[in-house]
């Protein structure tokens, strides 16, 4: 079921007292009703930021996780791991793993069946570089991409799926899409899932949009009939924005 959903993606930010410290402030505020709130730190902080949201409207997700079950994958976390310390849902595909790890589709694809064995949820990250878009190829980049990692999915495993288009431009940027560009592409992203699954299983996904949003556009994107929430970066990290940011939300 659509639902609207607020996720922070703190990055490669916060220490274990500044995490500890943005949570302890987050749950300070008044985060509206009927907007699920996401806050995804770093792996050393899931634990206790886990810990420390028990009694919260807030849950925590990982920003990545190892396709593979167990092994000799030095450094690497498994998403059993994720779901022994508590958490509940990974962050899969995001421009940065593309880009500077070398995440393609096919990783991506044994990432989000892994997630899903161990019965994680996924929000699975995807949008085009600036070229594309110049070139007018942003339908067909984002069309490669969910075929690419999520299209041998059966439709049921989309209970546990969320989608988070982030145009890469937009990342970090301070170059927001436009409402109308978010909603464009929220409407056809729609449609690619109706024509491999159907209408119901479009209707339903949740959708959200990241890229520079900030509380000063979040009410106006969040308000777009296809977009059911956001994937925060820089504005998430701290409290009194991303609260604005959820509580921009028209429910
Ligand atoms: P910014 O909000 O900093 O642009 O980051 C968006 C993002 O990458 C969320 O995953």
């Amino acid at each position: 079921m659509r639902r609207p959903l607020v996720a922070g993606n703190w990055k490669m930010n916060c220490d274990k007292q500044e995490s500890a410290a943005l949570i302890a402030a987050l749950k300070n505020e008044q985060l509206k009703d009927g907007v699920e709130v996401m806050v995804a730190p770093t792996f050393v902080n899931l634990a206790a930021a886990v810990d420390q949201t028990a009694s919260s409207k807030i849950s925590v997700a990982a920003q990545n996780m190892n396709q593979h079950a167990s092994g000799a994958y030095t450094g690497e976390i498994s998403g059993a791991m994720l779901k022994s310390v508590g958490v509940d849902t990974v962050i899969l595909g995001h421009s940065e793993r593309r880009a500077y790890f070398g995440e393609d589709e096919a990783l991506l694809a044994e990432k989000v069946k892994a997630a899903l064995a161990v019965g994680l949820q996924v929000i699975f990250c995807f949008g085009e570089v600036i070229e594309d878009r110049r070139a007018g190829k942003h339908f067909d980049v984002v069309a490669a991409q969910l075929k690419g990692a999520l299209y041998d999915l059966e439709e049921s495993a989309y209970e546990q799926i969320v989608l988070a288009y982030e145009p890469v431009w937009a990342i970090g940027t301070g170059e927001t899409a436009t409402p109308e560009q978010a909603q464009e592409m929220h409407a056809y992203i729609r449609s690619n899932m109706a024509a491999r699954y159907n209408d119901n299983l479009a209707q339903n996904v949740t959708i959200l949009y990241g890229g520079s949003v900030k509380p000063n556009n979040a009410a106006e994107i969040f308000g777009q009939p296809d977009v059911d929430g956001g994937l925060i970066g820089g504005a998430s990290l701290k409290a009194d924005s991303f609260t604005a940011i959820v509580n921009a939300f028209p429910v």
